[in-house]
């Protein structure tokens, strides 16, 4: 399943996390009882518990606490307010939006193994000295099709080509060549590679039940970034906020992608989580240093560190095309097994300067410019005359599912000293069962005191996830269970607990047992958990 996992002895084994996945109803392939449909994934008990405990990190730590309490740059407290828009909206929408047209993937087909391949996937493995324009295509950071296509090469290099197998197509992202001799990275013959070809990666649908495919069609969000600008004069208009503020949505977003891949990072339905943060122009700047450097550290308090976890600012070719001259775009990215030794994005932090609300306001005829009733000269009363403005915009654009598939990666820790033989280290506030509670054995009243305990962690502790409860087989399973499905903290009761009224605390990470009072454990987790 994991289209090129790479199992290097430091690499985590991305077929182990799968199958760890599917086995504790963290993450199911969907429809699997029909054989799959590629690109979508549906979440077991596990895996929504996980997937709802980090939207819910997000959602508190940037909407309720306004950038966990942080001041922004202009010292001031954060104002974030939340929406929650329609996935199908006005086809103008997504024509003003530019994603009709322009949100495409140049994309080229291998006429021989019909496998398609996204252009800017694709490297050349040109020669200097090589007939000129060769290109040998190769999957970047797959040292498979690597050698697979430096042997075709040399093979090639032995005997004259004839004219069928010179492409007379130049793939222009592969290199400037004219002639161009194709190979695609599983074809045996050469030539096979058309040229590359555009996608667009929006899903259609059709309005009412006699709808006309073309007068009616939809289509559906490929971001939740636009039921946000469209709405930006409704909330300026019904709320007391005023720029700078940030309004923030949570929610599905489907793109048709050609090539979905390695496990839910590529996935043609997903869920974003994103802030279209609203300033002056002359401030964009500092507030796209600010939120840059707070999300960074977000991320970074989700239990993603170290080196896997980097900030990468932009190259100039490949600025998005609302980013402007000058105007930073970042990637927050994460080394997953399947791209390392490299990084895959998890989140984008772009200045889009004015360019949706602009596009919106030409597109609807409806002004979206601000009055800035703080700025403009002082009149003779003192007050500011006020400036109108199209704000400039920075937004941080998460995708959840590659969020949760980060946590799960550097989640996963082989041990073999471990009857499990792993253990998931779930960040306690992101660890889908906060809590098991189990009775050494089913009798001498052991289990009536676990289930007590565990109904007074559940009341306390229930809505962050679950409080387990388990009797059946012997400890050292109950806890391989627990470990596999990332729960920091076990208690157990035994016999000393029916004379002394204390437990045993077993902590996930270290293994250490400690013992203390019954009545104690509900702090112990409070603080834990951070709550
Ligand atoms: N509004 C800006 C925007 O949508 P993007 O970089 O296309 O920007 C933002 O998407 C985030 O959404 C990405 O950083 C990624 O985490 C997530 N994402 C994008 N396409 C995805 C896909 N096909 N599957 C899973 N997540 C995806």
């Amino acid at each position: 399943m994991a289209d090129n996992a790479t199992d290097a002895c430091d690499v985590k084994s991305m077929d182990d996390i799968m199958a760890l996945c599917k086995r504790r109803g963290f993450i199911y392939q969907a429809s699997e009882i029909y054989g799959g449909v590629n690109g979508f994934w549906d979440y077991g008990p596990l895996g929504s518990q996980l997937k709802k405990n980090l939207r819910d990190a997000w959602w508190n730590d940037v909407v309720m606490l306004g950038c966990g309490g942080k001041p922004g740059p202009d010292g001031k407290p954060v104002r974030i307010v939340p929406v929650d828009t329609c996935i199908i909206q006005n086809p103008k929408v997504w024509e003003a939006s530019g994603h009709v047209g322009g949100f495409n993937d140049p994309m080229v087909d291998c006429r021989e193994t019909k496998s398609r391949y996204r252009a800017d996937h694709l490297k050349c493995l040109g020669e200097k000295g090589d007939t000129e324009g060769q290109i040998y295509a190769y999957i970047e950071n797959d040292d498979a099709s690597y050698a697979s296509a430096r042997k075709k090469l040399d093979r090639y290099k032995k005997r004259a080509l004839s004219d069928a197998e010179i492409d007379t197509c130049a793939l222009t992202e592969l290199g400037n060549a004219e002639l161009a001799i194709t190979v695609g990275p599983d074809a045996k013959e050469v030539g096979t590679l058309t040229p590359p070809r555009a996608f667009n990666l929006m899903f259609k649908t059709v309005l009412g039940a006699t709808g006309d495919a073309e007068i009616d069609k939809a289509y559906l969000r490929p971001e939740t970034a636009q039921g946000i600008f469209i709405n930006f004069k409704n909330v300026v208009d019904t709320t007391r906020v005023g720029v700078p503020f940030g309004i923030a949505q949570t929610g599905k977003a489907f793109r048709n992608e050609v090539t979905p891949r390695n496990f839910t990072f590529r996935s043609r339905e997903f869920e974003q989580m994103e802030i279209e943060f609203f300033c002056h122009p002359d401030e964009a700047k500092a507030w796209y240093e600010f939120w840059r450097d707070w999300r960074m550290a977000w991320w970074e308090s989700m239990g993603l560190k170290g080196e896997n976890l980097i900030l990468r600012e932009h190259d100039r070719d490949e600025l998005a095309h609302y980013a402007k001259e000058g105007a930073g775009t970042s990637d927050i990215e994460y080394r997953f097994p399947f791209t390392a030794p490299g990084y895959g994005e998890l989140e984008g932090i772009a200045d889009r300067t004015n360019f949706d609300l602009k596009q919106h306001q030409e597109h609807s005829k409806k002004k979206m410019e601000y009055h800035d009733t703080t700025r403009g000269e002082l009149l003779p009363n003192g007050q500011p005359k006020g400036e109108w403005y199209l704000p400039h915009v920075i937004e941080p654009s998460a995708g959840l599912d590659r969020g949760v598939l980060a946590v799960l990666c550097e989640a996963f820790t082989p041990d073999p000293e471990r009857p499990s033989g792993v253990v998931m280290k779930l960040h306690p506030r992101l660890s889908p069962i906060k809590a098991g509670v189990f009775p050494l054995v089913k009798k001498d009243g052991m289990p009536e005191v676990a289930e007590k305990l565990r109904a007074e962690l559940h009341q306390r502790f229930g809505r962050l996830g679950a409080i387990e409860f388990d009797e059946k087989q012997s400890i050292g399973k109950r806890y391989a269970r627990m470990d596999e499905a990332g729960c920091p903290f076990c208690f157990t009761i035994d016999g000393d607990t029916m004379t002394d009224q204390t437990v045993t605390v077993r902590d996930r990470d270290t293994l250490s047992q400690e013992r203390m009072g019954l009545d104690k454990v509900g702090d112990f987790l409070a603080e834990k958990l951070g709550v």
